[in-house]
């Protein structure tokens, strides 16, 4: 498969003091190779282990040394505008902790900290280095900044050591790009597990992803519930439904990244918990119902958009249900669960802003409108759940947006964390009008 990866994207190549500089080159011819306009910046210590000249060979253009230069007219400023994503490798100690104090007294400082595109950094460091608490809380600090790490690897150092911090090989690097700028989230990076290389998962709003978080939700709390709930009919059998947790786990991750609050009460889902994420595991309806209950009075926003049961057993049997025993027909009786969001909605104080979703086949309007009253809900966000590609468990979701007073907006079918993206900015901005109505 020839197909060029990297096509049209434009990535900034930051290079600093360290010996994996040497691995640079190797990426950089990789970038290109498959499409990528690569344009690098280094710090004077990298260019005392590889020269620029070698990157300009292989990059097609002059390489940005010095603050005060500029590189075929493109300074440490605009060397980032329209880029599509920064990645610095090898990204040493220094560097790391400069990018944490905001420092810009370099070309690869000062260009990442005046960019605003998606920024990924591959460390490779001495190992006492590595886990020196001041650099696992910079590395911390990085992430929750919404920056990507490839966590280092281990094996032989430069310092003749051997052990973790040696940067991640090329390939490993290059299909780590290759997913973030295909639109693929990455697993958060745990600073216990250096191994590990975060994985390509889900779908991520790239665009989102800027070196300084978003501030729209900084202080509010925000309660996001997700995936089905699962009813006992017996110790081997439950009714559930096709809910993968993947909108509301979207939904959590973007409140989190707009700097808000948020607490995420989950059903069984095998969805990893979004960074910055507090989660609540639940099974079935009632218990969710509780869980929502220990979080009012303190939340500001509230989006129900988990799959509840309507229904469960009135009486779940305590053994195997055995089909000798029932013959041709099975009878369960059910009883209504209570409604959570009608719960929420209907809370005379410590109500929050409350938003439901509503999975629908048909009359998308008229059920919508029925739910928003019955429910008492300030906005519901419908998704159709007879088209197969969008809805249940599905990457891709679409949704009109209502209030009490009629259609707020309509989102076309995008990746359900790019339309959690827009959701989070419009829940949030109708919150933040319908409070200072009030006040
Ligand atoms: O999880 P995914 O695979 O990503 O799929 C996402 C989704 C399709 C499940 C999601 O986008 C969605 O539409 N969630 C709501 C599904 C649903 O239960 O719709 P409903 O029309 O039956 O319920 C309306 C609202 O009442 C929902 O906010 C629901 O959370 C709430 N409800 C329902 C029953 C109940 N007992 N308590 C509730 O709070």
């Amino acid at each position: 498969m020839s197909q060029l990866l990297l096509q049209n994207r434009k990535i900034v190549l930051g290079i600093t003091g360290g010996i994996a500089a040497y691995k640079a080159c190797e990426l950089c011819r990789k970038l290109i190779k498959n499409g990528a306009d690569v344009r690098v910046v280094m710090t004077e210590a990298a260019t005392k282990l590889v020269t620029p000249n070698t990157f300009a060979a292989l990059s097609h253009h002059e390489v940005l040394t010095d603050i005060f230069d500029s590189a075929e007219g493109i300074d440490h400023i605009g060397i980032t505008k329209d880029a599509d994503l920064y990645v610095i490798a090898p990204a040493t100690a220094n560097t790391l902790a400069k990018m944490v104090a905001g420092m810009a007294d370099n070309a690869v400082t000062t260009s990442v900290l005046a960019s605003a595109c998606p920024v990924v950094v591959a460390p490779a460091m001495n190992t006492r280095m590595l886990i020196n608490e001041a650099t696992k809380d910079n590395l911390k600090t990085l992430q929750s900044r919404g920056i990507f790490i490839i966590a280092p690897e281990e094996g032989d150092l430069a310092c003749g050591d051997s052990g973790m911090g040696r940067m991640r090989n090329v390939d490993d690097i290059f299909s780590y790009i290759c997913a973030l700028l295909n639109e693929h989230i990455a697993l958060p990076y745990d600073p216990t597990k250096f191994t590990a290389l975060p994985a390509p998962q889900e779908p991520i709003a790239i665009t989102q992803t800027k070196l300084l978080p978003k501030s729209h939700g900084a202080g509010l709390k925000i309660v996001v519930t997700a995936g089905p709930t699962e009813e006992s009919i017996d110790p081997a059998r439950v009714i559930t439904n096709k809910s993968s947790g993947k909108m509301g786990y979207a939904l959590a991750q973007m409140a989190a990244t707009m700097g808000a609050d948020v607490t995420l009460i989950s059903g069984p889902t095998n969805l990893a918990t979004p960074n910055n994420v507090k989660r609540i595991d639940v099974t079935t309806a009632s218990q969710m119902l509780d869980a929502v209950k220990s979080q009012m009075g303190q939340a500001d926003i509230f989006i129900g958009c988990a799959a509840v049961a309507d229904y469960r057993l009135i009486e779940p049997m305590n053994t195997k249900l055995k089909k000798e025993e029932h013959g041709e027909f099975l009878t369960l009786q059910l009883v209504k669960n209570e409604d959570i969001i009608s719960y929420v909605g209907h809370l005379d104080e410590g109500r929050p802003f409350t938003v439901g979703f509503a999975a629908e086949t048909d009359n998308f309007q008229k059920n919508a409108e029925d739910k928003i009253q019955r429910k008492k809900l300030d906005l519901i966000i419908v998704n159709n759940v007879a088209d197969r590609e969008i809805g249940f468990n599905s990457n891709d979701n679409a949704a009109s947006v209502y209030s009490p007073k009629g259609i707020v907006t309509e989102f076309g079918k995008m990746s359900k964390i790019k339309l959690a993206d827009l959701l989070m900015e419009l829940i949030i901005s109708q919150y933040k009008e319908a409070h200072s109505t009030k006040a």
